[in-house]
């Protein structure tokens, strides 16, 4: 049966669901910001999606770029409308490249290729590059010791190590990541090898036309149009949340899809906000299956009608949209759910709502349900192929026993630890052997909050989950408490209040000496005051 076919079952079970699902007191809170002129408060459920998605290709924004030649990529303020007909101040990666200018560029590499690429800040601060989930030795992570300053330079060149996926780029001088970032400093980098494309073939998958990157990030903006990123004290704490959802930096965005299957690269580009996606039609939920994760495709397609996806996770999804008929529409939504932002120490106020906190303006609730991006089916075409059983072979996880090295995550005077460690750039508190497999384990503290944690330098694979809330729980396919979106190779894994999540990493590489990575949470608050550590991989 298809997504189409079995319309009327679904509609009912996901009635159910929506009604089980974990407790309102929060959207009560959440209340205020009724009554907002339309198109000017925050996003919600419904309402038009008249703006075209920025789809990458081409040139221009999000253009799609080969890197096979040597690039020179500018970091500097640019004038891009967010909202149409209003061109706002924005920081873009410029690139010139072959006659054609880019605006954050989507990157292609293939594995095996080499890379080479020139900064140049033309900020008034410093900045530095760092490509999310790329297996580089130091010298090319993009360390914040190693951001340059206005007018400087600096020289990438690496080997693309990868395996096929969606990686990313984006800033990380310590303290102003968030805000760079933010800003308009983040794209994706694919990487493609021979699974890929076979994938590719078999469903005649295409970027920029049925293979579409979808960057999802939540803004403040402003009546002028201009994006807003005033910090309160409670945003520092909680996270900085926006109320408009925007994809590719479009808002409101629609995208006009064929009767085909098609593939979304999700990226979380937000500094702080978790989605729980899903497609939905009217009342029902469609399956989509899950064929990626951070580090490539997964051994085979998984089916699900929702996904959490936190901030610096990647989802490629596809979605079969071959029974659907012009005129349908599809949303991406994100559904409500508990954000769980408990009450920590010091805060008196019991069930304290941090996502409010400080918001004198009307802020979307972290957990909110709203509408991400309308899908319009608008042209029937011939079905293109059916969605293979295999995808990849990724090989066994390393070791799954044995004595784990342990990571708390708390807070103290309202600053997020990592082993009551906040970050010195100059202190290295963990020092792992080269070749060694580890076993870490994430504990984070039941009043706390979600937090992102990701891993610089290497991929990892979540072995496990346990004291995990019940809104995660019930998504589990397995006894290890893992859904389809922390299996295959991961960079970033959410560890939820009172949770504990083991992942295994093989610390193999090709770099000699000591390699100094850092470990840290993603909500980029939360990392630039400090949610952060170094790491030694040493002979
Ligand atoms: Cu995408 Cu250190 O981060
Ligand atoms: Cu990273
Ligand atoms: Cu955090």
């Amino acid at each position: 049966m298809s997504n189409f076919g079995r319309r009327k079952f679904i509609a009912a079970c996901a009635a159910v669901a929506a009604g089980a699902g974990a407790g309102a007191y929060w959207w009560y809170r959440g209340r205020g910001m009724q009554g907002m002129p339309h198109g000017a408060g925050p996003q919600a459920l419904g309402g038009e999606f008249p703006n075209p998605l920025r789809v990458p290709a081409g040139e221009g924004v999000f253009g799609v770029l080969d890197a096979d030649a040597a690039l020179d990529i500018a970091v500097k303020k640019v004038e891009l409308p967010i909202v149409p007909g209003k061109p706002a101040p924005l920081l873009a990666y410029e690139v010139a490249h072959r006659r054609k200018t880019y605006f954050n560029p989507v990157l292609r590499l293939k594995t095996g290729a080499s890379y080479t690429a020139k900064l140049f800040n033309a900020l008034d601060e410093e900045t530095i590059i760092h490509w999310h989930g790329m297996l580089v030795d130091a010298r090319n992570d993009g360390h914040p010791r190693d951001a340059v300053g206005r007018g400087a330079a600096y020289d990438y060149k690496f080997k693309v190590a990868n395996r096929a996926g969606t990686y990313w780029y984006h800033p990380h001088p310590h303290g102003i990541t968030g805000r760079q970032t933010y800003l308009g400093l983040a794209s994706l980098l694919i990487v493609e090898d021979e699974e890929e494309l076979a994938l590719q073939k078999a469903l005649d998958l295409t970027l920029g036309a049925s293979d579409i990157p979808l960057l999802i990030q939540d803004k403040r903006i402003g009546d002028d149009g201009f994006l807003r990123y005033d910090k309160s004290e409670d945003d520092w704490f909680a996270g900085f949340l926006g109320e408009r959802i925007l994809v590719n930096l479009t808002a409101r965005p629609h995208f006009n899809a064929a009767t085909r299957i098609y593939r979304f690269r999700i990226l979380n580009g937000t500094n702080a906000r978790v989605y729980r996606l899903a497609f939905v039609r009217g009342a029902e939920r469609l399956e989509f299956h899950v064929v990626g994760t951070d580090g490539g495709l997964l051994e085979r397609p998984y089916r699900v009608r929702e996904a959490f996806l936190s901030p610096a996770e990647r989802l490629d999804v596809l979605l079969d949209l071959g029974a659907a008929a012009p005129g349908d529409t599809v949303m991406l939504r994100s559904l409500q759910f508990d954000p769980m932002h408990l009450e920590v120490a010091g805060d008196a106020e019991k069930g304290h709502d941090m996502s409010r906190m400080g918001a004198g303006a009307a802020i979307l609730p972290d957990g909110a349900a709203f509408d991400i991006m309308q899908i319009r089916v608008t042209q029937q075409t011939r079905a293109a192929g059916s969605i293979p059983d295999r995808l990849s072979a990724p090989g066994a996880p390393g070791m799954t026993q044995g004595m784990p090295r342990v990571f708390t995550l708390d807070q103290r005077e309202r600053r997020w630890r990592i082993n009551g460690l906040v970050f010195d750039m100059h202190a290295t508190p963990v020092t792992v052997k080269r070749g060694a497999s580890e076993i870490w384990e994430i504990r984070n503290a039941k009043a706390s909050m979600p937090h992102p944690m990701h891993l610089h330098g290497f991929q990892f694979q979540v072995l496990h989950r346990a004291g995990s809330p019940e809104q995660v729980r019930r998504l589990a396919i397995d006894e290890r408490g893992l859904a389809p979106p922390d299996l295959g190779f991961k960079d970033t894994v959410l560890v939820w209040p009172g949770e504990t999540v083991r992942f295994a990493v093989h610390f193999s590489h090709p770099f000699d000496g000591d390699q100094v990575y850092l470990f840290h949470c993603h909500n980029l608050e939360h990392e630039d005051r400090g949610m952060m550590i170094n790491y030694r991989v040493a002979t």
